[in-house]
Parts: structure tokens; sequence; C-alpha cells
């Protein structure tokens, strides 16, 4: 046995630590999966998609196609124990296939920095907001001049920036701080208390007087209104939401323990996760409706929704306080996990401590997220292809990057790798096993391509569609 081998076949441990516990990996996944894309994307897009049919093709995408992918990616990553790119490489080559499934590894270190990049600039908006609360902005302000507090704050791109740069640099700390003292910490109150507050935003808003109308708009499908470039967005919020499709999962899986069920983890994060996007649907379109707002408003939705309700309820400067902080922290453990592949690869590839890493990575994201901080003032009449530099990094990472390394992930765990080592990641080859494989053998990579053949014409239409 060469040296490369006897490594190869040793038991695996990672470079960076393990969690604690089997709950401490959940809370984590849990952690980077809620953020931003539940409470801020998830309503704006459902809402400039149509609403109802959007919605039912999200729910089917998570289920169908997020659920196995999930699997797939925390399979490989326990299996590698590595950065994801090693991890595909090593994997590709005791599979017997090619170690140049590494390039799907260096995609998802690519799409988490873009991804970041604009991510960052969102959370910092919510950490402006944190300070707009405390001091009473939003008490009995009218619509317009809530929407109005809205543009000004970004209409400045010297606020957004430095927004943008207080986030970048708390994340920094805690991704040098290390897997176990960083990552679980943040998340162990975070998701619950989440929960609890938008239980008491959903009182306010069944109270609002329109909840019927906001319930309406999100769970009745009118079929006809949905392009199939709407349905490629539906497919790609499911990835975006489930933090799947660009190695963060993969990243994580490879700290998870041996003996933790994938499946049971995987079922939990993608039923909390869901729970939490209609949530905040069904908040905020009541809202919506009960002011006379658009729906299909964009990225500010949540940001003049929520202050509205806020500023109207009793106890609402010590609501709109905690939930921006507690939506802050959904966005920091969100990423935290947008940053860890990459952060490990350099560690990995360049031995370089954790700090140091963390610094570099996190140096280029702040620097590439001028892009979108310019996107809503400076540059916001500036548009190419899909709109502003910030629509465009959303459509290519979302819609493009995810969803593609979803392809490769599933065929790489259901077809390259044999079916002992998915089996025994996935703890026997049980009725469970077999609808994973199944998921994703056939129906995940070949659902993804039709969609996004469909999304860009490349098939012809059927008849009546
Ligand atoms: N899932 C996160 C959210 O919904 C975003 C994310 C995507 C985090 C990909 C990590 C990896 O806000």
């Amino acid at each position: 046995m060469t040296t490369e081998e006897a490594a190869v076949k040793a038991p695996r441990t990672s470079l960076h630590g393990q969690w604690s516990s089997r709950m401490a990996f959940v809370l984590a996944v849990t952690g980077s999966a809620v953020g931003l894309g539940n409470i801020w994307k998830f309503p704006y897009i459902a809402g400039q998609n149509g609403g109802g049919a959007f919605v039912i093709v999200y729910l089917f995408c998570v289920f169908l196609i997020g659920m196995p992918v999930m699997m797939s990616e925390i399979l490989i990553g326990r299996r590698g124990r590595r950065n994801p790119v090693a991890t595909m490489a090593l994997l590709g080559e005791e599979e017997g296939s090619s170690k140049h499934w590494r390039l799907v590894g260096s995609m998802s270190v690519i799409g988490g920095i873009l991804i970041l990049s604009y991510y960052s600039v969102i959370a910092g908006w919510t950490v402006a907001y944190v300070e707009k609360s405390v001091t009473g902005s939003f008490v009995g302000r009218s619509p317009a001049e809530i929407a109005s507090i809205f543009g000004t704050f970004t209409g400045n791109w010297v606020s957004v920036a430095v927004a943008h740069t207080i986030f970048m640099a708390i994340n920094i700390l805690v991704v040098a701080r290390g897997v176990e003292r960083g990552l679980e910490q943040a998340v162990k109150f975070m998701v619950p208390a989440l929960l609890v507050l938008m239980l008491v935003l959903l009182g306010y808003a069944i109270n609002s007087g329109h909840f019927a109308e906001g319930l309406a708009f999100m769970l009745t499908p009118n079929f006809d209104a949905l392009t199939w470039d709407s349905v490629l967005v539906a497919m790609g919020q499911a990835f975006f939401t489930l933090s799947i499709g660009m190695g963060a999962v993969m990243a994580y899986g490879a700290y998870l323990p041996a003996e933790t069920s994938i499946t049971n983890a995987s079922a939990a994060v993608v039923v909390a996760d869901t729970m939490i996007a209609l949530l905040a649907g069904l908040v905020i379109f009541p809202l919506v409706f009960a002011n006379d707002l658009n729906p299909a408003d964009g990225p500010g939705l949540v940001f003049v929704t929520l202050p509205l309700a806020f500023g109207q309820m009793s106890g609402g400067v010590v609501f709109a306080t905690l939930f921006f902080v507690l939506l802050t922290f959904a966005a920091w453990t969100s990423a935290i996990g947008l940053m860890e592949p990459a952060v490990a690869w350099v560690v990995e590839r360049f031995h370089r401590s954790r700090a140091q890493a963390a610094l570099m990575i996190g140096g280029l994201i702040w620097a590439l997220g001028f892009g979108t901080v310019l996107s809503f003032n400076v540059l916001a009449e500036t548009r190419f292809f899909k709109g502003t530099i910030f629509d465009n990094i959303d459509h290519l990472t979302s819609n493009i990057m995810l969803p593609l390394g979803g392809v490769f992930i599933t065929v790489f765990a259901s077809w390259v790798m044999c079916r002992n080592s998915s089996a025994e990641e996935l703890g026997g080859a049980g009725t469970v096993y077999s609808i994973w494989r199944f998921l994703a053998r056939y129906l995940a990579p070949l659902a993804i391509i039709f969609v996004f053949l469909k999304a860009v014409g490349l098939l012809p239409e059927f008849s009546g569609a």
C-alpha cells in the first residue's frame, strides 16, 4: 500500500474538529438554512411570481429535489471529511471515477463567495434596522413614510457600505474561532427565538383584517400565470433556502460523527426551514394587503411591511428591535455556512490558520460586496442582462450554480459512488435508502435539467402549456 492509499483507508477525521453532538449538527445546518432566504427572499420572490402556484412549485422542489440533494451532500461530506474541493477529488478517485470531480468543489467555493457578497449587504440592512428600531423610527408612521425610510437608507451607499462592513467583520470573527466554539453557540437559541417572534407577528397579521386575503394569495394556485422562468426561480429558491448545491452542507457533513442519521437530520432541517419560510409569508402578505402595498415590490418588501406592523402595535419598539436582532443572527449563522467551504479550503490547501483564511476570504467577499452596495443607489439604473449587479449575482448563483451543483452532487452520490458506500452512510439499504436512491438518480437531476432547458426555451412547448 502506498502512503496515499493508507491515508485513504484509515478512519477519517476532519482537521477542523467535530460537532459535539447530533443536536449540534442539526442546529448548525438549520442555522445555515434559516436565514434571509426564508424571511427576506421567499416572500418577495413569491410576491413577484404571483403567489400560490409559485409556492406549490417551491414546496415540491424542497421536498422532492432539495431533500435528496441535501442527503447526498451530507453523505459525501461525511465520507470525505475534508473541504468540498478535496472531498470531491478524494472520493472521485476512491470510487474509481476521477479526481476532476474536485471542480464541483471549486464551484462551491466560488458560489459561497459570490452569494455572501450580496448576502452580507442585505444582512447589513438588518443591522441598520436594529438601530432604526431601537430609536423608534417606525412608531406611528404611514406606509409612505416607512417606504421612504427604506428608500433613503438604501439610496445612500455610504451607510449601506458601513452596515455591510460591520456584518462582514463579525462574520470573520466567528469563522476565525472555528467550528465548535464559533458556530454552535450562535445557533442554539436563535432558531427557537426566531420562531417565537414569528408567531407573535402571525398573531398580529391574523388581526390585521386581511389575513384571508394574504392566505389566499399564498395558497391559491393560478398556474396560468406561472412561467418557466418562475419555476426556475422557485427551484433556485429551494436550493438557496436549504443551503444546498454549494458545499456548505458538505463542509458541515465533514464534521458529523459517524453514528448520526443523515436522513433524520436532513428531514428535521427541511421541515424547520420550510415552516419558517411559510410563516414569513403568512405574516407578510396580510400586511401587504392591509396597507395597500404591492406584493411584487421586490427586495424591500420585508423592510417595509414589518416596520409598518411594528410601528402600529403596542410594544412595537421592543418587538421590532428583537426581530431585527434575531434576523441579523439568522443571517449570521447562514453567512458562516457560506464562508466555510472557502475557509476550510484555504486552511487545508495553503496551510493557513483559520484566522488568516477567514480574513483573506472575508476581505475578498467584502470587496465584491460593493457591487451589491451600489446596486441600490449609484448603479441602480445600470442594468445588464438580468438587471442590476445584485440581480445578476443572485440569478447566477441561486438559479444556475446551485441547481447545477445539485445535479453533480446527486449524480455523484447515486451513480458514481458504489452502493455500499452510500448505503453505509445512509444507515443501510432499506426503504428510505431506495427512495433516496430513486430521487437522487432520476428525479432530481432530470427535473433540474428539464427546468433549465424549459427556462431558456430550449424545449418545445407542450400543447396547452
Ligand atoms: N440558506 C440560507 C438562507 O436561506 C442562505 C445560504 C445559502 C446559506 C447557501 C448557506 C449556503 O438564508
